[in-house]
C-alpha cells in the first residue's frame, strides 16, 4: 500500500502523554500497546500503523523514510540533528528542561573540565559556543551520580521536578533549551503523501489545541 503512513512513536513516558492526544485526532491502536511485546501496532485507521520504540532512534527511523512521520521529544532532535526532518507541530507534552548542573556550592575546576551526559552533541555545543575546554564523557542513565563519584565536574541533563537533582547534592545551572515532544516528518514523504499527512498535522494540531483548553 503505497499510501500507508507508519509513525514511529517514543516508548515510556512520552508514549503516555501521546496515545491520549492520537486518540483524540482520531488514531488509536487496536490492542493495549502496553501489554503487548510487538513493535508494530495496527489501527483504527486501515492505512495508518504505529512503531513503538527508542526515543533516540525516532528521528534515524524518519530521516531514513522508514517512518513517515514521529513523535521526538526535543532533546532527541536536538542531540542527533534534526534539521533535514520537517518540524510542524509542538505537541506540547512531556515538558521539561535541558540543564547543566552540578554540586551544590562546588566551583569549577579551572582550566578544561569534565561533562559526563548522554547528550553528548548536544554538551560539546555547549562547551563550544562558551569556549569551555571540556572533556564529554558519555553515560546512558544516572547521570547524576557522576559529579557524586567525581567522574565529572558537570552533567548535561532533562530537569523536570527537579527532584533527582536535589536528592543527590546538586543544583541546576544554565537553561540550555526547554524541552518538549514534537511531530517530525520526512520531507519526501511530506510530498509525496501530502495530503494524507496533512490531514493528521492537521487533526494532531487540533487536539493539542484542545489539550490546552
Ligand atoms: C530523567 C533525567 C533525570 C530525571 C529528572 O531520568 O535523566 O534523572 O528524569 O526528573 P526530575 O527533575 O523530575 O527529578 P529518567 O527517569 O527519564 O531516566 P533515564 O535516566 O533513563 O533518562
Amino acid at each position: 500500500m503505497d499510501q500507508e503512513i507508519i509513525i514511529a512513536l517514543t516508548k515510556g513516558r512520552i508514549l503516555k502523554e501521546t496515545l491520549p492526544l492520537f486518540a483524540e485526532a482520531g488514531i488509536e491502536p487496536i490492542e493495549d500497546i502496553s501489554k503487548s511485546r510487538k513493535l508494530i501496532f495496527e489501527t483504527n485507521q486501515a492505512d495508518v500503523r504505529l512503531l513503538v520504540i527508542r526515543g533516540s532512534d525516532v528521528p534515524t527511523y524518519v530521516k531514513h523514510g522508514a517512518a513517515d512521520i514521529g513523535v521526538s521529544g526535543k532533546d532527541m532532535l536536538l542531540e542527533v540533528g534534526g534539521a533535514d526532518l520537517y518540524e510542524p507541530l509542538d505537541l506540547n507534552i512531556s515538558k521539561c528542561r535541558l540543564m547543566t548542573a552540578g554540586l551544590v556550592g562546588k566551583e569549577l575546576p579551572q582550566g578544561r573540565i569534565r561533562i559526563a551526559s548522554k547528550f553528548v552533541n548536544i554538551a560539546k555545543q555547549y562547551c563550544a559556543e562558551r569556549g569551555m575546554q571540556a572533556d564529554v564523557i558519555k553515560l546512558y542513565g544516572a547521570m547524576e551520580l557522576a559529579p557524586l563519584m567525581d567522574l565529572a565536574d558537570l552533567i548535561v541533563d532533562i530537569v523536570d521536578t527537579g527532584n533527582t537533582l536535589k536528592a543527590n547534592g546538586m543544583e541546576p545551572i544554565d537553561l540550555i533549551a526547554n524541552v518538549s515532544s514534537r511531530l517530525v516528518v520526512n520531507r519526501a514523504a511530506m510530498k509525496r503523501k501530502h495530503q494524507r499527512i496533512q490531514g493528521i498535522i492537521n487533526s494532531l494540531s487540533e487536539a493539542v489545541k484542545k489539550s490546552a483548553e
